[in-house]
């Protein structure tokens, strides 16, 4: 088969990432008989440099008529004097609200060969930890009304507004549930309902959906503020987690933490056509980019994660995965996931070792 996919390079480290992502399925493609194109297009800083819009229309146009969408990070220093609306991550949000895409999963998993880089005690670690987090992606605080102005007497104020309705919520729980329904059956919806009328309703929508659509899946309430605290505690009593998009953007990326390295981790955003945006959690390093050290893995098990959620090729999937897998369990890190005893590579020789082992 032959699909085209959208590269957003973005950013800092993330021409180098994509880079490490677009060998590894180069190397797929040819093994498995799949035709990859990929069509580079700007966004974030790179876009603000070039035409003055961290989201230009041509890029929306190529990624909406493209399969899939694979992205590095944008941001940087160079742009944070800027004013919200042409920041890069405008870019992002921008392109994420275009596409349609609601529904932003991402998996925090505890490689069992990188267990020495999880920051818990080895007791809290053991049995493994995998957290899911289901963040919804194109509504709440992020896309509220939004003001800035002055009071009367002079004095600057701002105003963030966090709005969902029934319908972003139910189905944002849908996807949770989906996945749920592979896994233990059970769910935790992560709200604030003790203080924010939006969360009341958000828990409301949440148990009233799943009992009349997944009644086999058991929901269990638990506020954000103890989320936070029990991800440290006992992080192996998380499956699948279901929550807004401002409480999914904190705790996905102390979830990822947890498991040793944000640079190991990736997510997929979609909405209701399989034409998706995958990228890794982290961001875009500027103080590393350029001198290939950035871990290109999160990069690679996105590109992966298009390959089986958009293009439904599983098997292909599983080859990268596992390729990671080996490449681990001979000993090789990049520095953020290097330790005593192990052979630090640069984040190219990363990719390159990952390719050659598909
Ligand atoms: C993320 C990032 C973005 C977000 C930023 C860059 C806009 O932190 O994808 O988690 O807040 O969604
Ligand atoms: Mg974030």
């Amino acid at each position: 088969m032959e699909y085209n996919i959208v590269v957003l390079d973005g950013d800092g480290i993330g021409p180098e990432i994509c880079k490490g992502a677009i060998s590894v399925l180069e190397r797929t493609g040819a093994k498995y008989g799949h035709t990859f194109n990929f069509r580079h297009c700007l966004m974030g800083g790179c876009a603000i440099d070039a035409c003055g819009n961290p989201l230009p229309e041509e890029t929306v146009q190529a990624c909406l008529a493209s399969d899939s969408v694979l992205l590095g990070a944008v941001g940087g220093p160079k742009w944070d004097h800027l004013g919200g609306d042409v920041r890069p991550e405008a870019g992002l949000l921008g392109i994420r609200k275009a596409m349609g895409l609601y529904s932003n999963i991402r998996p925090a998993k505890l490689w069992s060969s990188l267990a020495d880089a999880s920051p818990l005690r080895k007791d809290l670690t053991k049995n493994g930890v995998e957290i899911i987090i289901v963040r919804e992606l194109t509504g709440g605080i992020y896309f509220g009304h939004r003001e800035r102005g002055f009071e009367a007497n002079g004095e600057e104020f701002a105003v963030d507004t966090e709005r969902y309705t029934t319908h972003e919520i139910e189905r944002i729980t849908r996807i949770a549930c989906e996945l749920a329904m592979k896994r233990t059956k059970k769910i935790i919806s992560v709200d604030k309902a003790n203080v924010l009328e939006n969360s009341r309703l958000w828990r409301k929508v949440v148990h009233e959906y799943v009992e009349k659509n997944y009644p086999e899946i058991t929901v269990q309430d638990m506020l954000v503020d103890n989320t936070a605290m029990q991800i440290v505690k006992n992080p192996a009593q998380f499956d699948v987690v279901v929550t807004s998009n401002i409480f999914g953007d904190i705790l996905s990326d102390e979830a990822a933490q947890v498991t040793g390295s944000i640079g190991m981790l990736a997510s997929s955003s979609l909405g209701d056509t399989t034409c998706g945006l995958y990228e890794p959690i982290h961001g875009s390093a500027p103080d590393i980019a350029g001198k290939d050290i950035a871990n290109p893995i999160a990069t690679i098990l996105a590109a992966a994660m298009m390959l089986r959620d958009s293009f439904g090729l599983t098997e292909e999937y599983a080859a990268i995965e596992s390729a990671i897998q080996r490449v681990l369990d001979k000993g090789y890190r990049t520095a953020d996931i290097w330790s005593e005893g192990m052979t630090k590579v640069a984040g190219s020789e990363m990719a390159k070792l990952i390719a050659d082992e598909i």
